[in-house]
């Protein structure tokens, strides 16, 4: 059985059946206690991700960006501290993190690869999202939005203690502003036998963009379907992302036959009036004015595209691994 309904929504059916059961039932008798987990379920449901985390997270990223220079950039201080906020957060909820060091434009640099203990091993759902800034901002939309709301999924993982049918694995990578070095790096470095086992892989760059719009990648059609069947639940249009195909992480496992899909919000391509006139914000401008920008700080994010995203990166994470 496959739902179009939020996870919300098909919780709280659930619950309303049980309690209208154990209303009927004659006083006083026993309800066994469901198991977490019964063969032969409905699939479990994703969580609401709360905005409010994923915002603390950019927050902190515009602090670390603050305190080194301005920027979260490849090589530099800014990026090896967002790195460690991120891997502190992985590390307490109980993943299993690898740092992977890689060489670029003679400095190094680094990907953060967290694997959720258990699930089938020869069948792995990553998603991922690059880490670094460029050097002229902090990078709060480009790309703290999507891996601060990559981040916050995983820990929602940890805490609803969710055991997915296959194994999940989250990545940020470094040095993606110098041409996508370090998930290209990462693909390389596996044998054809690992990159066999990776089922899909759902990239997020730029996903809370100030002008938004809603693009879903049209690489894998399970992959995008998951995507447009959530927006389609929420009642909102979605176009294909066409603005740079291949300029993201997603390109190199594309390229070593992975199946991938992902969100973007839009850079700096102009909003047309037909997509203000199903997105709204404004006709003419671009999606993010300040892409590659120092103010693409905070204030650069529209808070209701980033949830919106979040909850669907959620979505898609609990619908692809089971
Ligand atoms: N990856 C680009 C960057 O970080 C942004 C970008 C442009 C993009 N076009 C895209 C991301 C299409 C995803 C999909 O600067
Ligand atoms: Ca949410
Ligand atoms: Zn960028």
């Amino acid at each position: 059985m496959k739902l179009l309904l939020s996870g919300r929504a098909l919780t709280a059916g659930a619950v309303a059946v049980a309690t209208l059961v154990t209303g009927g039932s004659a006083a006083g008798a026993a309800t066994a206690p469901a198991p977490a987990h019964p063969a032969g379920a409905a699939a479990a449901a994703a969580p609401d991700i709360p905005i409010a985390n994923v915002k603390a997270h950019l927050s902190q990223l515009q602090s670390i960006a603050t305190a080194n220079g301005g920027n979260r950039a490849h090589g530099r201080a800014g990026y090896q501290a967002s790195l460690n906020y991120v891997k502190a957060k992985l590390d307490a909820a109980g993943f299993t993190t690898r740092v992977q060091q890689f060489t670029a434009s003679g400095r190094t640099g680094y990907n953060l690869i967290a694997d959720w203990p258990g699930g089938d091993a020869n069948q792995v759902v990553m998603a991922g999202s690059h880490l670094d800034s460029v050097t002229s901002g902090p990078g709060i939309n480009d790309n703290g939005s999507g891996s601060s709301a990559v981040l916050e999924t995983a820990l929602a993982v940890a805490r609803s203690d969710y055991r997915p049918t296959k194994h999940l694995r989250f990545a940020w990578w470094g040095a993606e502003e110098l041409g996508l070095v370090g998930s290209r790096y990462y693909v390389n470095s596996l044998g054809s036998a690992e990159r066999a086992k990776i089922s899909g892989y759902l990239n997020f760059d730029m996903i809370g963009s100030p002008n938004p719009g809603y693009f879903v990648y049209d690489d894998d059609p399970t992959i995008e379907k998951t995507f447009k069947d959530y927006y389609a639940g929420l009642g909102i249009p979605t176009e294909i992302e066409t603005e740079g195909d291949g300029r993201s992480d997603h390109a190199p496992f594309k390229s070593a036959g992975v199946p991938v899909g992902g969100l973007f919000s839009g850079a700096d391509y102009r909003k047309t009036s037909a997509q203000a006139a199903k997105w709204g914000g404004t006709v003419g401008q671009p999606f993010d004015r300040c892409y590659h920008s120092s103010c693409d700080t905070t204030a650069n994010i529209n808070d209701t595209a980033l949830d919106r995203n979040s909850d669907a990166i959620a979505y898609a994470v609990w619908e692809l691994s089971q």
